[in-house]
């Protein structure tokens, strides 16, 4: 992939919510294909943004496209790509002229125990989960005109331990510096960074693991089990704390992590 590819040139968008908590705004979600970015996004265009959402894979790029009523500029890029985030805030720039809330959700976990992570799992996990981060929110500056929201998706691996998720926990863990720093860094310019940190959420990202199904289930059994709230939180839950930074509602919050985790990381 050397640019950004767009899979639906949506027309203009009419017809959205006049009211609502982002009438008016543009919003781009990164990893809005899946999970909690494509939650957010139905649920941030029924509060009347109008939307940019990327990911890499073309079958997911399309059913996203069109649950959300073909009205989204659907974008194929990879996260890790600096020369690719350039094209996604160039075709955002090209269709909306500016934008009002970046929600960087696009994430990446390959858990290994230390002996079998190899230099390329290292360098895509930190690349997705940090150094992407980082550019997206560097190359979105200029698009920025008046009161901007930046949110970021950390996870709960970021205070905890989680063997076999080191190199994940440790992207995580920079990124809620990162949201500390850049907070304060860029305040003045009317610019909020947050992030939302989730614990156990149920979404394809187990199946992404690339853990045997039996072992995946089980798993996943085991984690709603010691759940103070016995089951997996949804992804309409972690969006909705996505929507509450992203709107005015979170005018005077700044540098902050929201927990979305059901009280596991109060264990
Ligand atoms: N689910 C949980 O329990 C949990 C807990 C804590 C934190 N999180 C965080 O929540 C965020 C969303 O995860 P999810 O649970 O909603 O997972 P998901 O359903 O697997 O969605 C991940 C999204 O990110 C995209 N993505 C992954 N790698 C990418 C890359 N290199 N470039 C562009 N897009 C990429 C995926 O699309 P493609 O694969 O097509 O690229 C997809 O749209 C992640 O940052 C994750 O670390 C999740």
């Amino acid at each position: 992939m050397g640019k950004a590819e767009h899979y639906l040139h949506a027309p203009a968008a009419h017809g959205m919510a006049a009211h609502g908590k982002l009438a008016g705004k543009v919003a781009l979600i990164t990893g809005g294909t899946s999970g909690i970015g494509l939650a957010s996004a139905r649920l941030f265009q029924a509060h009347g943004a109008q939307l940019a959402i990327t990911g890499r894979s073309p079958d997911a790029l399309r059913q996203a496209g069109a649950a959300l009523d073909g009205q989204a500029l659907v974008l194929r890029s990879d996260a890790a790509s600096l020369e690719q985030i350039d094209a996604v805030m160039a075709a955002v720039k090209q269709r909306y002229g500016r934008l009002d809330v970046l929600f960087i959700n696009a994430g990446v976990a390959s858990p290994a125990p230390i002996e079998q992570v190899d230099e390329a799992s290292f360098d895509n996990q930190i690349g997705v989960n940090l150094k992407g981060v980082f550019f997206t929110i560097q190359k979105a500056l200029p698009l920025f005109d008046g009161p901007a929201s930046v949110i970021v998706t950390t996870s709960i691996t970021n205070r905890l331990g989680s063997p076999n998720f080191s190199v994940y926990g440790a992207a995580k863990a920079a990124l809620r510096s990162l949201v500390k720093s850049l907070g304060l860094e860029l305040i003045a310019r009317g610019i909020r960074v947050n992030a939302i940190s989730p614990g156990p959420i149920d979404t394809p990202m187990f199946d992404r693991l690339g853990l045997p199904d039996a072992v995946a289930a089980a798993k996943k059994q085991a984690i709603a089990a010691k759940s103070p709230s016995g089951r997996f939180g949804s992804a309409d839950e972690v969006a909705k704390a996505a929507l509450f930074l992203a709107s005015a509602d979170a005018s005077y919050m700044v540098g902050e992590e929201i927990v979305v985790d059901g009280g596991m990381s109060l264990l």
